[in-house]
């Protein structure tokens, strides 16, 4: 236990969990807790950088909570919280602030891209997350942080606060990698393929959810925007429609991209969309049906968290006192 390496990832419950973060981050995530000592959170608070309804954020979080252990992630084995249940995430992000550089915040992807978006709403949150995200990884000396490729530059980030930190103050934190898949860390929308899918545009049927009826989702994938030849051939930059199909199809089946274009070499988009569906129906059906059994289980769900957060808050508590005394900080 001691000496196994540190793997810690979340997810925002401001949606429904898409099938991007499912394939390019939570379907990894049970395979791992064999080898490594694994933490997994919904991140409610990184989750109100953007407007939430109350009753539905706390809907999404229990659901979201309710997918890890649905996806294979043993609560017993991994620790299983929710970010707020454990106050030191909130306390190191205030600390881990004051070590990131405005600078730096302004050059995150994300921060342009949802400032973008919700032009009305560009709250010092939103600006900040990424500090937050810093705690969240910093707190459980994590050494590898399973995500999707949109994710790496605030890994990369973090690791510069940590060294930033460490450089002050001594060998404090210990500096994590990125762990992303060779397949499936960016997955597109069918109906936009040159744009990541995203649980904020789910309304024209180019993004699927795991929750999502079997109907709704071969109504996407036979809808699926591709090109106008034929073939079914992998080349992302001039047939990014098909390309992520593919990629789809490999992630659910594990075939290759090669094996996938020999099996439909000849047979056109109109029969391998549907083929595409299917394997995603297969492959999210039993995680949706499980995700509703536990949620109807809520002295289950909550034994869940409040386990979770109980264990989390140890190392945690830890590492903020840590922190504390070398930035002298008096303790009480
Ligand atoms: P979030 O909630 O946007 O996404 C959760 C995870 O899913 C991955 N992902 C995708 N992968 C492939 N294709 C896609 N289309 C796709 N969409 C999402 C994301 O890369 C991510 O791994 N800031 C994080 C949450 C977070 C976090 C953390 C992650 C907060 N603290 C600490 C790791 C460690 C986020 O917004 O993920």
């Amino acid at each position: 236990m001691e000496n196994k390496k540190i793997i810690l990832s979340g997810i925002q419950p401001s949606g429904s969990a898409t099938l991007g973060s499912y394939l390019g981050a939570l379907k990894n995530w049970a395979s791992l807790s064999s080898e490594f000592e694994c933490l997994y959170m919904v991140v409610d608070m990184h989750a109100i950088t953007t407007r939430q309804v109350p009753a539905e954020l706390r809907k999404l979080q229990l659901e979201q909570l309710a997918q890890f252990v649905a996806c294979g992630i043993d609560p017993d084995e991994n620790t299983l919280f929710i970010q707020s249940h454990v106050p030191a995430h909130a306390q190191l992000a205030w600390v881990l602030n004051c070590f990131t550089m405005f600078g730096e915040l302004s050059r995150m992807t994300q921060f342009k891209d949802k400032s973008s978006k919700n032009a009305e709403n560009i709250n010092a949150g939103l600006f900040t997350y990424p500090a937050l995200q810093a705690a969240d990884i910093l707190l459980y000396g994590t050494d590898l942080v399973p995500v999707g490729a949109d994710q790496k530059q605030h890994v990369e980030l973090t690791r510069d606060i940590a060294v930033r930190f460490n450089g002050v103050f001594g060998d404090v934190f210990k500096i994590p990698e990125p762990y992303i898949p060779k397949v499936g860390a960016k997955i597109m929308d069918l109906q936009t393929p040159t744009k990541k899918m995203s649980k904020s545009e789910v309304a024209d049927g180019g993004c699927v959810l795991i929750m999502d009826k079997p109907e709704d989702i071969m109504r996407s994938f036979k809808r699926a925007k591709t090109d106008s030849e034929t073939e079914v051939r992998f080349d992302q930059e001039n047939k990014p429609g098909i390309s992520n199909l593919i990629q789809i199809y490999s992630c659910c089946t594990g075939k290759s991209f090669e094996e996938i274009e020999n099996e439909f070499a000849g047979k056109g988009y109109g029969e391998f969309k549907p083929c595409v569906g299917e394997a995603v129906v297969e492959l999210l059906r039993p995680i949706r049906e499980e995700t509703e059994r536990l949620l109807a289980d809520k002295a289950y769900m909550q034994e869940v968290y409040r386990k979770g957060a109980e264990k989390a808050s140890y190392t945690a508590n830890k590492t903020l006192r840590k922190v504390y005394k070398k930035l002298g900080f008096i303790e009480k």
